[in-house]
């Protein structure tokens, strides 16, 4: 075995990342994969609670990057989804530095099917170690400009980087977010200028199960659109779960 990398980033902050980092492993692992998620962010930590790690965490990433302990001795088991191991942020600092990363990733790949890498909003260090370690990049933005446009800025950068596969996931779609500043789902394709691979509307369900790292009810279009998702990571050919 040894694990496809996906590094999940976005440009903008607060785009759903690490929400979807979750419950797309879930998925995957619920598809019987190994999935390992490593949080690389500090301080703005979600992964932890949405999981339902938080409380059970010893060692973080920071400490397995700083060389304080062992990869395996940071993975916690999500008790809300089985299959799915985490590696969770620390509450503050800690230096993400390329080779360090590099190291985990290939100390952990042949356990593991996939490992998921939740960057930090921006360009900054978390992104650019995760991009030189990953296959492809799953954009995660909600559609507005803004977003858009700063998508589009992290999509050039890999792109020039050498990342080929980049695909855009569109999060947060409602009956309000088309025909006003985004006219519609192509018109987000052709901003940041990547393949689409899923949308995924906006949700009370993954508001709330996030929020009290709970399971994502099976039957709500959230957990229809993820588990397209990571069918389509998985190989399959499925039209996009698209309705809101
Ligand atoms: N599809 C959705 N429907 C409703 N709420 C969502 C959806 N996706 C994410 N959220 C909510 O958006 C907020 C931000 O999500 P999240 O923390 O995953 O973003 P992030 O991109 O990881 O942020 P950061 O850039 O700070 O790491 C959370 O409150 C989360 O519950
Ligand atoms: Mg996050």
């Amino acid at each position: 075995m040894s694990a496809r990398i996906l590094m999940v980033a976005s440009g903008k902050g607060g785009t759903g990342k690490s929400t979807v980092s979750v419950l797309l492993g879930g998925r995957l692992a619920a598809a019987g994969k190994k999935v390992l998620l490593i949080e690389l962010d500090s301080g703005l930590r979600s992964v932890d609670i949405i999981s339902g790690v938080y409380g059970k965490t010893v060692y973080d990433i920071s400490d397995v990057l700083s060389g304080r302990c062992e990869g395996d001795k940071a993975v916690v088991e999500s008790p809300v989804y089985k299959g799915l191991s985490v590696i969770s942020a620390p509450y503050e600092g800690g230096e993400v530095r390329p080779e360090a990363l590099r190291r985990l990733i290939g100390r952990m790949a042949p356990y593991f099917d996939f490992i998921l890498v939740d960057t930090a909003a921006g360009l900054g260090a978390p992104f650019q170690a995760a991009r030189t370690v990953s296959d492809m990049a799953l954009l995660v933005l909600t559609p507005d400009p803004v977003t858009l446009r700063d998508g589009r800025i992290a999509a050039d950068e890999l792109v020039n980087g050498g990342c080929k596969n980049v695909r855009l996931v569109v999060n947060r779609v409602g009956p309000a977010s088309f025909g006003g500043a985004v006219r519609d789902l192509d018109e987000c394709i052709d901003t940041v200028a990547a393949q689409l691979i899923a949308v995924i509307p906006e949700s009370a369900e993954i508001q709330h199960s996030a929020a009290q790292g709970m399971a994502l009810p099976a039957g709500c279009l959230a957990f229809k659109a993820l588990d397209n998702l990571a069918r389509r990571l998985l190989g399959e050919q499925l039209a996009l779960a698209v309705r809101w």
